[in-house]
């Protein structure tokens, strides 16, 4: 089959992952990774495929409605796979409408226009649209998100989300578009920018900054390998059923404070300090607004239908990832200087 993907938000955490894995293993394939490069995209993420011939990277905005039909008409994707968004919940706290414009608006440009192409045609296409767990809302001590918990977000990128698997769901109910979507668990692992708990903390940690542990510490989050979500992606992407949920998570619970002790242990051998170093390092900060306790997936849907479940335990990605910050200094130190230290300076002081 000879198939043109857009995949949007390409050059971010997540979708450089799913452009390198698909643009690798199907060379039959084109792949075109559409992404406005914000603070978040980063094509310094992509040089091992840039110059594929299956890989075309497009410059574009989705919320710039007549560009992004111009490159619908232009190209004529047969599958979008759609992840460009604004991702942080920090900074969809201090500016939610910049998160409605390109989480909602944004993907119901795209929606508009993958209708628009082909409303009279819809035979092998496909609309996946990759989203969050948060949108269910925050658990209690106990319990998991099944894809049958109803959605009750509490944050502005939350809600922001929701409303866009809200939207993809109706366009397949109004218009028949063929659609999937995945509601995934928080991610980790190379490439992740320094504003997440875990990339902030290794690099606060590598320059002997201070921790900000939000609250008590006890919120509790599940995490799975970034290359994990990317493989779930494809699985689903090729396998999911039409106009239907898969709930992707590692079964991976930590609570952050653990999660951070565990991150100062690793990183005080990899750094040759003293054990307890890192540690001291931690401060417990004023709480986010509306912070969500707990977050737990429960993946039994897309292990039991589709096959897939995470290939590398979380002691394994936290190494390699620990490892590729070292290894990548150079990236580390060109997303952190700049613009990064007033976001820093914004949120943290
Ligand atoms: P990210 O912030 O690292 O990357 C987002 C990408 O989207 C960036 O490359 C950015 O330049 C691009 N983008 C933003 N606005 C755009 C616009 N208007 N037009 C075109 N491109 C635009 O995000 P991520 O962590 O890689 O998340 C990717 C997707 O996965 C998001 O939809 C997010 O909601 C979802 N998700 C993330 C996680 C996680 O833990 N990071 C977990 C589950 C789901
Ligand atoms: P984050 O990586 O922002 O992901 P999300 O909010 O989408 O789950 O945060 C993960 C957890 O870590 C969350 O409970 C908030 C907490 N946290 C801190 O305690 N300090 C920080 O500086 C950050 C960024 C997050």
């Amino acid at each position: 089959m000879n198939k043109k993907i857009l995949i949007t938000g390409g050059a971010g955490f997540i979708g450089s992952h799913v452009v390198r894995l698909f643009v690798n293993k199907y060379p039959e394939y084109t792949i075109y990774n559409l992404d406005v490069l914000t603070y978040a995209g980063n094509l310094e993420n992509l040089r091992d495929v840039e110059k594929k011939s299956n890989y075309v990277f497009i410059k574009a905005d989705i919320t710039n409605e007549n560009q992004i039909n111009e490159i619908f008409d232009e190209f004529k994707f047969d599958s979008v796979i759609h992840l460009a968004a604004e991702s942080h919940v920090d900074r969809s706290i201090k500016d939610p409408l910049a998160f409605a414009r390109t989480n909602i608006l944004g993907t119901m440009i795209l929606l508009n226009a993958f209708n628009r192409l082909w409303s009279n045609n819809w035979s092998n296409k496909r609309f996946y649209h990759v989203s969050t767990d948060e949108v269910y809302g925050s658990l209690g001590l106990t319990g998991l998100f099944t894809e049958d918990t109803s959605y009750d977000p509490n944050s502005p990128y939350s809600a922001s989300k929701a409303s866009s698997d809200h939207f993809v769901r109706a366009y397949g109910e109004t218009y028949g578009m063929p659609y999937v979507i995945s509601n995934c668990s928080n991610n980790y692992g190379p490439n992740h920018f320094p504003e997440k708990l875990i990339p902030l903390f290794i690099n606060n940690i590598i320059n002997k900054k201070s921790l900000p542990v939000y609250g008590d510490g006890n919120y509790t989050r599940d995490w799975l390998y970034v290359i994990d979500h990317a493989i779930g992606i494809d699985t689903v992407f090729h396998n999911g059923a039409n106009a239907e949920t898969y709930n992707i998570g590692g079964f991976n619970e930590w609570k952050n404070i653990d999660l951070v002790k565990l991150l100062c242990s690793l990183m005080d051998t990899k750094l040759s300090r003293e054990p307890g170093d890192s540690e001291r390092l931690i401060t417990y900060v004023k709480d986010r607004p509306g912070h969500d306790l707990r977050y737990a997936i429960d993946a039994t849907k897309i292990n039991k239908e589709l096959g897939w479940c995470p290939t590398v335990t979380f002691e394994e990605g936290l190494a390699k990832t620990i490892d590729w910050y070292f290894d990548n200094k150079e990236w580390l130190n060109n997303v952190t200087s700049g613009e990064y230290q007033n976001y820093y300076k914004e949120y943290y002081n």
